[in-house]
């Protein structure tokens, strides 16, 4: 089946009490125990399992083509649940441009955990390849990166990967099922800020991690989801699985208006620089059209000036909301450097844009005033 007819139909059953099209939500955290001692219906306790998030996590894995998934209550409890889930004394490659949260974990926790890191270009393999250690357990690639928009080649890099015996995660985030299939591609998890796109309304917090197939490594996950307690609850599966419903239609719109959104901003006389991989001068461009079905929702652009004129052209958009996170139907823009740790390299002049699914003409006219004031 399509992966459109999957989406449009999450969360949905056929009940056989009553008869009900949409999954209900499943909120008692206890279930009944036989007098023999079993549990006939495999549900014990909420942390453990729970009808109304296995659901979620038996949809994802399918829409992925995984074997598992475990959800969590947030993205970066899915992201720590990866890292926890190596053994003290592993080493991991991140990537040097990268969602801040996981540089705050490498840069101020893993050392806790006895986890050791180094960062590499992911544009470029033999930087990779140059960081593998016999410790070398993952390799951690998101792309496109955040928020300067590189490429990596998740083939290539799974291929090196394997000759090394190192498990590779991509974070889809950005990309959901629907743009980028990354264990189709070699890599063995994949996780999600369930948070943005797959809820997709801005009204959600959740993670997932979806193995490609049941390892060590993935068993670790499942133990962690369960013992460490950080897990989705009921209400935020469902209303997970309510925005995966329409997934389709608003990335396809949303694609479509970040495309054109690009397109204006690189022709802009006041713009600098815009990194969108949907454009053909892109360095990734190439790679993205082989290994993505579009280019995805996000972009970033370089105003011609200093932070300072930045931020003056964030408060001056009246369509673009000025707030952090992304996926949602409404547009945001948000200037990174001031949020992202000081050792971030991103440039001080650089505003990210989420885009949303507001009429296009709207959203090119809120920039372009806001440029021009
Ligand atoms: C690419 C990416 N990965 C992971 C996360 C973390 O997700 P959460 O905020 O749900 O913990 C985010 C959050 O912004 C993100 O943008």
């Amino acid at each position: 089946m399509h992966i459109e007819t999957l989406l449009a139909h999450t969360g949905c059953l056929d009940d056989p009490e009553t008869g009900a099209i949409v999954a209900p939500i499943h909120l008692s955290t206890t279930f009944h125990r036989n007098d023999d001692g079993t549990y006939p219906r495999g549900f014990i306790y909420s942390r453990d399992n729970n009808p109304t998030r296995n659901l979620f996590e038996q949809t994802l894995a399918l829409i992925e083509g995984g074997e598992d998934c475990t959800s969590f209550s947030s993205g970066m409890a899915a992201t720590h649940a990866i890292i926890q889930a190596l053994a003290p004394g592993s080493h991991v490659i991140i990537p040097d441009d990268v969602y801040h949260g996981l540089t705050n974990l490498a840069d101020n926790m893993f050392g806790n955990w006895g986890i050791s890191f180094d960062r590499a270009k992911m544009t470029n393999l033999d930087d990779i390849a140059q960081r593998i250690t016999p410790q070398t357990q993952l390799i951690w690639l998101e792309t496109p990166s955040n928020p300067m928009l590189q490429i990596a080649d998740i083939r290539s890099i799974t291929q090196l990967a394997k000759k090394h015996g190192v498990y590779v995660v991509v974070d889809s985030t950005w990309t959901t099922p629907l743009l980028q299939k990354p264990l189709d591609l070699g890599a063995d998890l994949v996780i999600h800020s369930v948070t943005k796109y797959l809820a997709g309304h801005s009204d959600v917090l959740g993670g997932a991690v979806v193995a490609k197939a049941h390892t060590p490594l993935s068993e670790a996950i499942r133990d962690i989801q369960k013992s460490c307690g950080a897990v989705m609850d009921p209400f935020s599966a469902w209303l997970t699985m309510r925005g995966m419903r329409s997934l389709s239609s608003r990335l396809k719109t949303q694609c479509q208006n970040a495309h054109a959104v690009a397109q204006f901003l690189a022709g802009h006389p006041l713009v600098e620089q815009v990194h969108y991989p949907g454009l053909s001068n892109h360095p990734g461009h190439s790679i993205a059209k082989l290994q993505m079905s579009h280019f995805g929702a996000m972009l970033s652009f370089q105003v011609i000036g200093k932070a300072r004129r930045a931020f003056s052209v964030a408060a001056q958009t009246k369509i673009f909301q000025r707030a952090t996170s992304l996926g949602g139907t409404e547009s945001l823009i948000e200037h990174r450097a001031s949020i992202e740790p000081e050792s971030s390299q991103t440039p001080e002049n650089l505003l990210r844009l989420s885009i949303g699914l507001e009429y296009v003409n709207d959203l090119l006219q809120d920039l372009d005033s806001a440029l021009k004031d």
